[in-house]
């Protein structure tokens, strides 16, 4: 294939990407919630943190208009759900909110939104807003939660940063072993620093670079640091 060409399809891609894009995301529920409805309402699942809340979590209105609003007929919940939600949003009363009295003062009442969306986008808002917070996937999330919590510190990180798609814990691999880190090192620190920042050069047989980890924690990146440089006296002991 010639470069012109190369460059023609890799063009034609990335246009039909942009437009595909452009048309889902007009009434992708997602993207509207967030740009919509999360400046006052957290959307995570669940919120990390209860602090300074402005309005009730999504979550927790999702919750609430599910159990307080019944349908005889399961297959029509949603969308009596989602008919509430379109109507609420634009014309929000103390009457009509589901929110207890003492929350409700202190919240105080939504602000219409009113020309900031649409009716059609409150739909897709409200369907995507039906099927995300569901108690079933609540409790999937806590049950993974409560699985990584049990783990230790270096599997967990081991597994969510996949550290082992380069490293193996006892062979050169791309990247050098954990156990001939640890022989090199006695020091935390230029460790801390190479996960934190990345690392190359440093190590003359490989040639891969090690790329920063930003979003990990200092407490996660200490402890692995810890368990690679303990991996030597393991190694005596246990080899
Ligand atoms: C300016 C802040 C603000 C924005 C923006 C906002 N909300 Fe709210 N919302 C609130 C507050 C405060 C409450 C709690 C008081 C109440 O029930 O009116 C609330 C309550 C609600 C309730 C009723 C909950 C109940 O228990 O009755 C729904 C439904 C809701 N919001 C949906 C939305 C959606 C969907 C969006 C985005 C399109 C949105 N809100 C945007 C502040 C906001
Ligand atoms: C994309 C491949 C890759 C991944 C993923 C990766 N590493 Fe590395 N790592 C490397 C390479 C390559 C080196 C050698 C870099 C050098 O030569 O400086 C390295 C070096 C290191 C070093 C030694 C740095 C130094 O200063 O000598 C440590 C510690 C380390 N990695 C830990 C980790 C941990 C912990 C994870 C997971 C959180 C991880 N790495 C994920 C490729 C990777």
């Amino acid at each position: 294939m010639s470069i012109r060409y190369f460059y023609l399809s890799l063009l034609i891609v990335l246009l039909t990407g942009c437009m595909k894009n452009k048309i889902e995301n007009k009434l992708d529920g997602e993207v509207l919630l967030k740009q919509k409805c999360s400046k006052c309402h957290n959307l995570d699942m669940p919120p990390k943190s209860y602090d300074n809340e402005i309005a009730p979590s999504m979550m927790a209105v999702t919750f609430h208009l599910k159990d307080f609003i019944k349908a005889n007929d399961p297959s029509e919940h949603e969308a009596k759900i989602v008919e509430f939600v379109k109507d609420y949003v634009i014309n929000p009363s103390r009457s009509k909110s589901f929110c207890d009295k003492t929350s409700l003062d202190s919240y105080g009442i939504m602000p219409s939104q009113k020309g900031k969306v649409t009716v059609d986008e409150l739909e897709a808002i409200a369907k995507y807003m039906y099927n995300t917070y569901d108690n079933q996937k609540m409790l999937k999330i806590m049950q993974e939660k409560q699985r990584l919590a049990r783990m230790p510190l270096y599997k967990r990180v081991l597994e969510q940063q996949r550290c082992q798609n380069c490293h193996d814990i006892y062979k050169d691999k791309v990247a050098p072993s954990f156990l001939s880190i640890s022989k090199k090192y006695n020091n935390n620190k230029p460790l801390i620093e190479s996960i934190k920042n990345g690392s190359k050069g440093k190590w003359k047989n490989f040639k891969l670079i090690m790329p920063p980890f930003k979003k990990m924690t200092d407490k996660d990146i200490e402890g692995m640091v810890n368990w690679i440089l303990n991996l030597k006296i393991r190694d005596k002991n246990e080899i």
